[in-house]
């Protein structure tokens, strides 16, 4: 099973000892990732692109050497676009950074423009390699402008992730478990998925201390930024030489982790409306073998609806205690988007600095194009109308 979806028992969906080279043939890209917060900050970037050679992508043979120059070209994507900040964005990407990452992109079944499964599944790297996956030991591959709270704000989401992992572990043992009946089976995956839930939620507490809410909001949300949605670039992006039209894609955004999508696929939460269209057009910008666990875990008949028949008050709980923890979680995860996101951005609407980052553009908009509180409030109540009621 976790072969089928590209799951690792011990990391979940984080790609696995993720490669930091390429062959010597793509030194240019990588040269240019290396030094990307360097490039964006002196606003050389555009002008070392504009150099670029047209690459052809032939040469890179596996799954791990595409992801990297997936995150490659969409750490230099992303900088290309908002070097200039949010009132010069760039219109259109050079043929020889859309060529290449079109191409790649095909091959993984992934969209060209950064992604989660980029920016955090991708994108890590341990100090010492002897040592624990622990956030002191951790870097990234690829950085933005807005130092610790750049590294901060991706690890700590990694490591998020990382606790999902046991919990995923839970949800294949429910799956199998139902396929016999086996009650004690699938109590057992249902209490590895609520302690899971309750690790992520301890986990999410460490951005608090790694990450900064003016940094984020004014250096680091730009170049998560994407083009679908987004008032800074309302028609999207062309990709030169791939397509005469400009093409509409979202931005990174934890919307687009596998993890969170499918606990709500076991547990049988279903999303109103706009937030369950935007949910499922976010599975989109997974890696197709992740996005192919939650339509498997969604289709089977639904686990509320067989707990609710086999009246066993231990199994109840144990369904409860997993919504709970998950309502914990999506309450706590609103909780800081007010930190991060609200109160800087009614602080740039105060003052009005136009100059720096996002400035109010994206005040009641996700960097992955959803109406924010909105939807985030929409998707925490419907998780909690899962909870099953005494009777
Ligand atoms: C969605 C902000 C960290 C998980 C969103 C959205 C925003 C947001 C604005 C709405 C979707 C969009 O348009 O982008 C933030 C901020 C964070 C943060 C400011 C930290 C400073 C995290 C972390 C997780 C996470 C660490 C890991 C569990 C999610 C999920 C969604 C989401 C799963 C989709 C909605 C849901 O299923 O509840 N986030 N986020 N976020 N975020 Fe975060
Ligand atoms: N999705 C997060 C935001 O909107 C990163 O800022």
């Amino acid at each position: 099973d976790c072969d089928a979806f590209d799951i690792s028992e011990e990391l979940g969906f984080l790609l696995e000892d993720p490669l930091t080279y390429l062959p010597d043939y793509f030194q240019v890209w990588m040269d240019l990732a290396n030094n990307l917060t360097h490039l964006i900050e002196s606003r050389t970037l555009r002008d070392l692109v504009h150099k670029m050679p047209v690459l052809s992508p032939h040469l890179l043979s596996n799954h791990r050497e595409l992801r990297l120059a997936h995150l490659a070209l969409g750490f230099i994507s992303m900088g290309y676009v908002w070097q200039e900040g949010q009132h010069a964005p760039a219109e259109s990407l050079p043929k020889a950074l859309a060529l290449p990452y079109w191409v790649i992109s095909r091959r993984l079944g992934l969209p060209p423009i950064l992604t989660y499964a980029d920016s955090v599944l991708a994108n890590w790297k341990l100090r010492d390699p002897t040592g624990d996956m622990e956030i002191g030991n951790m870097d990234l591959i690829f950085s933005f402008p807005g130092g610790e709270s750049c590294r901060g704000f991706f690890i700590v989401s990694l490591l998020v992730e990382m606790a999902a992992g046991a919990g995923i572990t839970g949800a294949l043992e429910v799956m199998h478990a139902r396929k016999t009946s086996n009650i004690t089976g699938i109590h057992k995956g249902l209490v590895k998925v609520a302690e899971s839930l309750k690790k992520m939620n301890e986990t999410f507490k460490l951005m608090h201390e790694h990450v900064d809410p003016t940094v984020f909001h004014g250096t680091l949300r730009i170049f998560v930024s994407g083009w679908r949605d987004n008032p800074m670039l309302p028609r999207g992006l062309l990709y030169e030489g791939v397509s005469n039209e400009p093409i509409l894609l979202s931005g990174g955004s934890a919307a687009q982790s596998s993890a969170i999508q499918c606990f709500d696929a076991l547990l049988s939460i279903h999303h109103e409306d706009d937030a369950g269209t935007f949910l499922t057009r976010m599975r989109d910008y997974m890696p197709p073998a992740h996005r192919q666990l939650i339509e498997t875990l969604a289709v089977l008949p639904p686990l509320r609806d067989f707990i609710l028949s086999c009246s066993s008050s231990d199994l109840c709980q144990t369904y409860n205690s997993c919504v709970s923890a998950l309502v914990d979680l999506r309450s706590y995860h609103l909780s800081t988007v007010t930190k991060y996101i609200v109160v800087p951005g009614n602080k740039a609407r105060t003052t009005g600095c136009p100059l720096s980052g996002v400035g109010i553009a994206l005040n009641t908009t996700g960097t992955g194009g959803s109406s924010l509180m909105v939807f985030l409030k929409s998707v925490r109540n419907s998780t909690q109308k899962a909870l099953i009621l005494e009777r």
